[in-house]
Order: structure tokens, then sequence, then C-alpha cells
């Protein structure tokens, strides 16, 4: 390292004359100014800032130079950086502003331009769970039947031995479309149920009869969280020789099955159905407590208020005056039949608390169940 020299005249040092050091200056500041992008002013920070920069070179000779000499040259040299720095960071900030502006531009995505995909829908969870009893029941060799929505007064009460005064005719809430005095015999109505289809389902097939008949039904009742005009029910009828009441119970207990899962089960209770003798109304066993909340006040039931059972619907053996109003002789065959309400099994099964939600038909609602085939 070299000692500091008295007799050394620093108006000799070249490089550290001021006007040396103003050009240094001058020629660094042009420099930045003239970088036309971040790149350009990388290579412009190594040349005039970097070790072998003239300003670093002029700065290590600042070392030797007598006290006052220095003071003065370090002043000025370090004034210079300063200047240059300062100038470099300044157009760093400009440069990258270009920059992220001209990225914006140049990778901008146009969110107007048409979208050349359809949104995917969802299946209405109605349909997803009338097709999946259907499944069920094809699977043990039942056909689809199907009847019109706008239906015969005669099959929809008639034929299923409801008497012209059955107050039933009345309770079903009908909803007329022609009353019986309107040219024909009988008068049109919105089917009330699916129990029609059975009688066209006898009238139209070869025995043996194994049907499963989902479809709309209506009923003049005002839309609230419980009822609905416009509902959807399914219909099961089986009509064969030797069928009985065991052959009900077996059946609808695979079916609570193969919704619900192992362990469940149905129970019949008595009851009344022109066009079943004998009739009952059919509950399963509730699917969430499995019936252990009864009696159990630890472990209460919200879904079967702790009832063990869910209503689902009516059934029973076909009444043999129906086999006979269809041609079917009561004599060599028997049947058995159940209905039930879907809207009624989709609120227990997917924890639906209004039926609202299930007939207003907003997307927001099917989507979250999804694509279930
Ligand atoms: N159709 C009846 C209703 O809507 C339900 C019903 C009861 C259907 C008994 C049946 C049956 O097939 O056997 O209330």
């Amino acid at each position: 390292m070299s000692a500091p020299n008295k007799s050394y005249d620093p108006v000799e040092v070249e490089a550290l004359k001021p006007d040396a050091i103003e050009r240094m200056r001058a020629d660094a500041l042009a420099a930045i100014a003239a970088a036309g992008d971040l790149e350009a002013l990388t290579h412009v920070k190594t040349a005039h800032t970097g070790g072998g920069s003239p300003l670093a070179l002029a700065n290590r000779e600042i070392g030797a130079l007598p006290p006052q000499a220095k003071a003065e040259a370090g002043k000025r040299v370090g004034q210079a950086r300063g200047a240059v720095n300062q100038a470099l960071a300044a157009r760093q900030v400009e440069l990258e502003a270009e920059r992220d502006a001209r990225v914006l531009v140049e990778e901008a995505v146009d969110v107007t331009l048409p979208y050349d995909r359809r949104p995917a829908g969802a299946r209405h969870p109605l349909t997803t769970l009338s097709d999946r009893i259907e499944d069920i029941f094809t699977a043990m060799g039942y056909e689809v039947a199907e009847g019109p929505e706008v239906e015969a007064e005669w099959f929809n009460f008639d034929a299923l031995n409801f008497p012209p005064d059955h107050p039933a005719r009345e309770t079903q809430d009908t909803f007329f479309v022609e009353g019986p005095d309107g040219g024909s015999e009988s008068g049109v109505v919105l089917r009330t149920h699916t129990s029609p289809v059975q009688i066209r389902a006898l009238l139209q097939r070869e025995l043996p009869v194994y049907v499963i008949a989902p479809g709309r039904v209506y009923r003049s009742d005002e839309l609230d969280a419980t009822h609905t005009p416009v509902f959807a029910q399914v219909e099961l009828l089986a009509v064969d020789e030797g069928l009985t009441m065991a052959d009900l119970k077996g059946t609808l207990d695979h079916m609570v099955v193969s919704l619900f899962g192992e362990g469940m089960t149905t129970r019949l209770r008595p009851n009344h159905f022109p066009f079943t003798e004998p009739s009952a109304e059919m509950d399963m066993l509730c699917y969430v407590c499995r019936g252990e909340s009864v009696g159990n006040p630890d472990r209460p039931c919200r879904t079967c208020s702790s009832e063990g059972w869910i209503e689902l619907g009516g059934c029973g053996v076909v009444n043999p005056r129906v086999l006979t109003a269809c041609g079917v002789d009561p004599e060599k065959y028997s049947g058995f039949a159940f209905g039930f309400g879907i809207e009624r099994m989709m609120m227990f099964r997917h924890n639906v608390e209004d039926m609202r939600d299930i007939v207003e038909g907003d997307v927001r609602f099917t989507l979250p169940f999804g694509m279930e085939i």
C-alpha cells in the first residue's frame, strides 16, 4: 500500500482533476439517460460504478494524496459517485414502470371476448333420484311405464275404484281441465297421482306386469316449505300369479337398503286406499338415527322427531276390482303396488329443508349436486 507522499502533487494525478471527474460523471449520467431498458441499465451500472469504472479507479488514487488534497478529491469523487448512483436508481424506477406498463398492454386478456365454452350444468337432483329409483327396479326386471299428465278422470279415479262421490276426489284437490259434462262421460284432470299409470300398464301390457312409473303430479296446494302444487311421485305395480303382501314388504325393504344403505327396513301401518285391499301406509326406518333415538332422550333425532320412522307413502295388495276393471282375472292373478313422493324422499336424503328450493330451478341449488348419472 502506498504511503502518503508529501511531495506528491495532486494536479499530476490526471484522474482526480476536477474536469476529469466532471467528465466521468457527465459520461455516466449520459449513459444512464441513454439506457433504453433494464438490461442496458445493468450494463451501464457495471461500466460506471463497478470496480473497473473510471470513478472507482479515481477513487483508488485518493489514498495516495496529501491530507488537504485527499479531502478535496474525496469530496469531488464522492459527490460524483453519489450523483451517478442517484441517477441510476431514478432511471431504474422509470424503466421498471415502463416495463410494467408494457407488460400490462402486451399480456392483457380481453375479458369481453366471446366465451367459447358453455358452462357445465347439473342435472336436477330430483331427476337423479328418480333415475336411481328406476335403476333399482329395472335391475330386478321391472320396466319403466309412463302416462299422460293431463289424464282422463276415469284413469285417475274411476278405474282405481274411487266411487263418483268419493271424498278423495276433493281431498286430493284436483285441478279439473274439463268437467264430465264437457262432451264425454269422463272429465279430464291434471293427474293427482301416478296411480293411473297402473291402469294404463294393465290395459297395455301382457301379464305378468312389473312396472315402475315415476312422473309429475298436480294438486292445488299452495307452494310453501312442505307443499308444492306440482311434484313428483313414483309408482310401482307388480301383477303376477301368487304375489302377496310379503312380496311387497320384501320389495320395499330392498328399495330402502339400496337407497339408504344396509340395515334399513320398512314397516307397514293399516290405512285405506280404494285401489288396494288391504292397504297400508309405509314408513322407512329413520336413516339418520336408525331408530336409536326412540325412548332415548340423550340421543334426540331431528330428522324423525325421535320417532324412529319416516313416513314414505301408500301401498297395498291390488284391489281385485282394479284387476277386473282392466280385464285381469283376479282369481288367477294378484299384485301389489306402492306410490310415494320423490321430493319428500329427496329432502330426507339430502337434508333439503325447504321444498321451494327443489321447485324453483335455481342452478345455484342444483349445481352442488353435480353430475351424478
Ligand atoms: N296414489 C296414492 C297417493 O297419491 C299413493 C298410493 C297408495 C299409491 C297406495 C299406491 C298404493 O300404489 O298402492 O296418495
